[in-house]
């Protein structure tokens, strides 16, 4: 289907921005919208289909923006309405799409609806939009369950009442800034489908959907045996197999079919993608059946390490669920959540530091940037040739490693502060990008810093350092993308390779004659005689034998088929 066409999402390429991070037009050292609809074009001419916007909304600014304090307005940091207008209708002049962010597990403390909450009394309507519960204990001072923050700590914070006394608690699955509305009130639905109507009036194609699988709790919230001493905050099973009361319950699908209905009521083919951390797969699937979401977040693929026959695995298994609901499947490796995968490459495979959410710190061993960069872009060849949609976050075109030491003092991340410093947090994955290095903050904005340092490596790896340079990640990424386009990979069937090593190879054919080889083994596999090389993610070698892809190198291959 065309890009322009009906269920553009099928096979459309995504691109995360990070607005805080991404271009500072006013030079207060934090990104903004007008920041954003300067570079526009730099992303068209990149490739992309899509943008997905993160939070820009009115926000206290506890967790960057997801705690959000009014969702029909722009913060101030970021802008104006108008400023929003703009950027969507520039967004679209360009032939793209935009989709932004809809956090509805939680808003902000100082949302008007949890400020009212707080002034009402136990037992009121407005309490009622929010999970309050009294405490355990004949004081009542203990939380009322067991259930453990996302950011660690308890997933309760007690309230002093309008009395003065201490009262109720309150229930947070993140921080104790961003109080979980109550899905059981149908209030809650009811706003929510307001604020969905109000930014699709004002034009965008959609919404990527903020901890889908948690807006529901069952109902007497019961206390969860976590499955380990180790702090997994999505774990959604424990060892007897039992499902986690506040993740991934069966009414949260009522939910989504309610959406899917508005979002069908309107013209465009708007969409939304879930944000579910839900295993295994085939119940993650079920956020994107037919009458639900139009897509999931493939984060098995995501935790996939670089290893031929995991990732053979995970991406049979995704075609195959996605495909047993009729959705597409998404290729996503790094997100504002997660660590760069430029820099969880750099680790051994099931490395305990590149895996989970801990992030990274000088504390931390160090990643080898040279191998992770090398296979970065050797697995993002692969997820390019892949049909489906792919989401790209951004600066992973640049090449960018996480920032592995920034200093304590500048994190902003509530994880940091909340564990005590045993999880550094997500703020590595999250330094402004570098656009030209001999400008201050590297071109991110006319500010000499940034709202989180950025390394002085990264002057080599602007945009401007990359642009038009035969080899660099950029230029990588706009060939990919182009051919992809071309070639229309986003769209039908994928075949194995007969003849190569499921240990040491993912090797698969595209409708085309395109045959895709990637070598995670440690022999250089032989490049098919007759083959024309459509792109490499490094230089091929020659052997005595004829052309050859080395290690850690994914080529696209014409073949006549
Ligand atoms: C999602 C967001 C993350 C945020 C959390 C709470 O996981 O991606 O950044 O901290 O939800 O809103």
């Amino acid at each position: 289907m065309s890009e322009s066409g009906r269920e553009w999402w099928r096979s459309a390429v995504f691109y995360q921005i990070y607005p805080r991070s991404f271009a500072d037009a006013d030079g207060d050292g934090m990104g903004d919208l007008p920041g954003i609809t300067s570079r526009l074009g730099d992303l068209a001419e990149l490739g992309v289909d899509a943008i997905w916007l993160s939070p820009f909304y009115l926000s206290p600014m506890h967790d960057a923006g997801y705690d959000v304090a009014d969702f029909r307005q722009v913060d101030p940091r970021f802008g104006t309405l108008a400023d929003a207008r703009t950027l969507i209708e520039e967004v679209h002049r360009l032939g793209m799409r935009l989709i932004v962010d809809l956090v509805p597990n939680h808003t902000s403390d100082e949302h008007v609806w949890f400020t009212a909450a707080l002034a009402s009394p136990p037992g009121s309507r407005e309490r009622a939009r929010y999970l309050f519960r009294d405490g355990i204990g004949p004081a009542g001072d203990q939380p009322p369950n067991n259930w453990r923050s996302v950011f660690g700590g308890s997933a309760w914070t007690r309230v002093t009442e309008a009395d003065g006394g201490h009262g109720q608690w309150y229930l947070h699955l993140f921080d104790s800034s961003q109080p979980d509305l109550n899905w059981s009130n149908r209030e809650v639905h009811e706003e929510v489908l307001d604020v969905m109507r109000f930014w699709l009036d004002h034009g965008v194609d959609g919404f990527r959907v903020d901890v889908a699988h948690s807006l529901i709790k069952v109902d007497d919230l019961p206390d969860w045996h976590y499955p380990t001493e180790h702090h997994d905050p999505f774990a959604t099973a424990n060892e007897g197999g039992a499902l986690p009361p506040m993740w991934d319950q069966e009414e949260v699908h009522e939910v989504y079919r309610e959406w899917r209905r508005l979002l069908d009521s309107y013209d465009g083919d708007r969409i939304a993608v879930a944000e579910a951390w839900v295993f295994p797969y085939s119940r993650l699937a079920r956020y994107s059946r037919p009458d639900e979401l139009h897509q999931a977040f493939n984060f098995p693929y995501l935790e996939t390490s670089w290893a031929a026959q995991e990732q053979r695995a995970v991406i049979d298994l995704s075609m195959k669920e996605s495909g047993a609901v009729g959705a597409p499947v998404t290729w996503v490796l790094s997100n504002h959540d997660v660590i760069r995968h430029a820099t969880r490459f750099g680790y051994p495979p099931h490395d305990p530091t590149a895996a989970g959410h801990a992030g990274i710190s000088s504390r931390s061993p160090q990643p080898n940037t040279e191998l992770g960069l090398l296979r970065a872009r050797a697995a993002t060849l692969v997820m390019l040739a892949l049909p489906g949609s792919a989401y790209l976050y951004q600066g992973e075109e640049l090449g960018l490693p996480e920032h592995t030491t920034l200093p304590d003092e500048r994190r902003q991340d509530p994880t940091y502060v909340r564990t005590g410093g045993e999880m550094v947090g997500r703020d590595g994955c999250r330094v402004p990008i570098p656009w030209h290095g001999d400008a201050p903050s590297y071109g991110f904005g006319p500010a000499e810093t940034s709202w989180l340092p950025q390394p002085a490596q990264w002057a080599a790896l602007s945009r401007a350092a990359q642009t038009g340079v035969d080899g660099s990640t950029l230029e990588l990424y706009r060939t990919a993308l182009e051919l992809r386009r071309s070639l229309g990979l986003g769209l039908g069937e994928l075949t194995w390779a007969e003849g190569y090593d499921s240990f040491e190879t993912i090797a698969l054919h595209r409708p085309g004659g395109v045959l895709v080889i990637a070598n995670l083994g440690e022999q250089p596999v032989a490049v098919p005689d007759g083959a024309t090389v459509l792109v490499a993610s490094a230089e091929l070698i020659h052997t005595d034998a004829g052309l050859a892809v080395p290690t850690d190198v994914t080529v696209w291959l014409g073949v006549s088929s």
